[in-house]
Formats: structure tokens, sequence, C-alpha cells
């Protein structure tokens, strides 16, 4: 069942490539994005529609974070990513101009369901994004889009995160394309690549064997913190969250620029910090949290694109991914941070896939 694995974890990060291959199968024939056998949307209700709310929780919020700088880079519309606890308490408006998204690998999720009953009452077309199509919340919404990631054991979601992701970069096509936001020649921009992420993934994780000799030299740490801007905060926060549920070490991730407001007191030479910096725009921005992270002797763990370690020459360590569309950089980056959270788990000899205090599934409040 672990098919020579010693963890369902590292099964699990090892499946991602295949993953997202089977989540395009049938959904972009031709660089095209068509889900009309999985949707209900007409170009009509689409273009009729005004806001979408994105709402998860733990490991699916971060997914649901990234498809909200996603949404708002494809489409016009009014985007807000939400905590599924506290979606409920808000008072925002929620009307049949509302997409509202819930995200759950399991489907299972109290505060999630609880919030998808809430959205529907107020008039808002709910759409599910999940593992399982047989779920509670599956079988509520008025769509549902299958992540096709097969069933996931370890309790710390790795290949539901990537899958998650996947979807929601289809649905966000899918729905820029229905409102003609999108230019055709970016559509298939985007999609082609895609297609070539699952290439990209498994060359990645064929490379394990410096991550897990840097794990071993960081896992008696105390406190970590993680740091990204962009499409790479969300991939900070997963990153730290993966770190923390399996390792039992303290991580925090913050938006890289927000470090001085606050979290730089943290930092010596005892705090590693893990920089999320894919060759995007903000690059040259991160650069210099990088700099500061350095002038408080904090060891630094970069994740970058190839070709950019000579900027990097005074950084401890440097993990590299391919280089990709700047959009789709975190398929990429957190790859590496799933890695070094696992072997850090393994070096302090911690139960991975069942990590104390934590279920599978949430089915309480
Ligand atoms: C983290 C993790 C949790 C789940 C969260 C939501 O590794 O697995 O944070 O992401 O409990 O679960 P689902 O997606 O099933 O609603």
């Amino acid at each position: 069942e672990k098919g020579g694995y010693p963890h369902f974890m590292l099964k699990e990060i090892n499946e991602q490539g295949a993953v997202m291959r089977q989540t395009l199968t049938g959904r972009t024939e031709g660089n095209v994005v068509d889900l009309s056998n999985e949707l209900s949307w007409t170009s009509d209700w689409a273009r009729s529609i005004k806001k979408v709310h994105l709402v998860a929780c733990g490991t699916s919020y971060y997914a649901a974070s990234v498809a909200e700088r996603v949404m708002g880079l494809f489409t016009d519309l009014d985007v807000r990513v939400d905590i599924a606890s506290e979606y409920r308490y808000r008072s925002i408006p929620i009307g049949e101009d509302t997409l509202a998204i819930f995200v759950s690998q399991s489907g299972e999720t109290l505060d999630t369901l609880a919030a998808e009953r809430f959205a529907k009452e107020k008039g808002a077309r709910c759409l599910a994004i999940t593992n399982n199509g047989l779920s509670s919340i599956a079988r509520e919404v008025d769509d549902v889009l299958l992540l096709k990631a097969g069933p996931e054991i370890g309790v710390a979601a790795t290949k539901t995160f990537t899958g998650q992701m996947a979807v929601l970069y289809l649905m966000a096509l899918y729905l820029a394309k229905l409102r003609e936001s999108l230019a055709k020649d970016e559509e298939t921009r985007l999609v082609k690549e895609m297609t070539c992420l699952p290439y990209k993934i498994e060359g990645l994780l064929e490379n394990s064997g410096p991550i897990k000799s840097m794990a071993e030299k960081y896992s008696l740490a105390r406190d970590f913190l993680f740091l990204g801007r962009g499409f790479s905060f969300p991939i900070a926060l997963e990153g730290a969250l993966k770190l923390k549920e399996i390792s039992y070490i303290h991580a925090e991730a913050y938006a890289a620029g927000e470090m001085k407001h606050g979290p730089i007191a943290l930092l010596d030479r005892a705090v590693p910090v893990v920089v999320v910096m894919p060759d995007d725009e903000l690059w040259e921005k991160t650069l210099s949290n990088v700099q500061e992270t350095k002038a408080r002797k904090s060891p630094v763990i970069a994740v970058t694109t190839v070709g950019r370690e000579s900027s990097l020459k005074d950084v401890e360590d440097i993990l590299t991914v391919p280089s990709t569309e700047p959009e789709l950089s975190p398929f990429l980056t957190v790859i590496p941070l799933q890695m070094f959270a696992y072997y850090v788990a393994l070096a302090r000899g911690t139960e991975i896939d069942q990590p104390r205090n934590l279920a599978k599934s949430v089915t309480v409040e």
C-alpha cells in the first residue's frame, strides 16, 4: 500500500506529477480549458456575477489564497478568500451575484460545510473543489470539480494541495473564458506550461538528496521563519504549516514585506529563515529581505529558480526549482518545502503520517 515508500507522505509527495497529469486529462485538450462537462455555468451567468468568495481551512485555505491572486489576474471580479470558520460570522454582502467556492480535500470539514450552507442560504451559487465526490459538501453544492488525486492517507496534505491548485487554476481560466476577460494566447501560454509541470515536478522529486542533508543540518532548530511575496506568500504559509504539523518545530510565515513590522525582532543565528523567491517581478524586493535577514545573522534557505543562484552568494543554502511562467511558480516552489518538512521530521523521529493531535478530517467546529 505504501508502494515501497517508508511513509504515505513520501509516497504522496512523489505522486504529484501523476496527479497533475490526471487533473489536466480531459480538461485541456488542444491547450484549451474546457470544463463544460463538469460545470453547469453558462456565459450569461458568468457575465452576471460580480464577486467570488473562496472559502476553506488549513492547507486548502492556502490553495484558495493562491487562487485568489490568480483570479484577480484573469478576471475583473471582486475576489476574496476567507477561512471557513470566519466566513460565517462576517457581515459581507453575499447574493445571486456571488460565486462561492469551497475548497475541501475531504469534503467533510464541518466549518467549510457550515460556510457553504450559509452562502447557499444567501443565494450564492456554490462550487465545491474536493477529492471526494460523495462527500457532504459535494452533495450540497450546485457544482463540483474533482481533484483526481486518489486517496490521501498521510494526515499532512501534499498531493491534494497541488491537485487543488491545479483545479483552481483551470476553474479560473474557464471562468475568465466564459466572461471573455482573458486573451486566447494567454490561455494557451498557461495551459501549455501547465502540461509541462508534471515533468518539472518529477525532475524535482528525483533530486531529493541535497534536501535530505540540508534538513538533517537544520533538524535541531527550535524556530523557523518562512517568507514570500505575491504567489509565494501562501506557499510560505503552506511550507511553515507542513513543518510544524509533522516535525513539531515552531514555524511562522510572513509576507516578506511585513518582516520589518515585527518579526525581524525574532531573528538571530538560531532562527533559520526559508525564503520563497522564484523568478518573478517581486524577486528583487524579496532579495532585499534576504539581505536584511543576513544582517541579523540568520541562516537563509532560499527556494529560487535555477539560474538565480549567482545573486545569492552569501546565502547558506539554496534549493532550486525549474523555471516556469511566473503565475505557475507555486506548483514548483511548494515541492522542496514539502520534502524539507518530511526530512526534518524523519531526522527528528516523529510520527510522520499520523502527527499528534491531528485528524485527517475535522468534523467538529
Ligand atoms: C494540513 C491539513 C489540514 C487540512 C484542513 C482542511 O496538512 O491537512 O490543514 O487542509 O483540515 O481539510 P479539508 O481540505 O479536508 O477541508
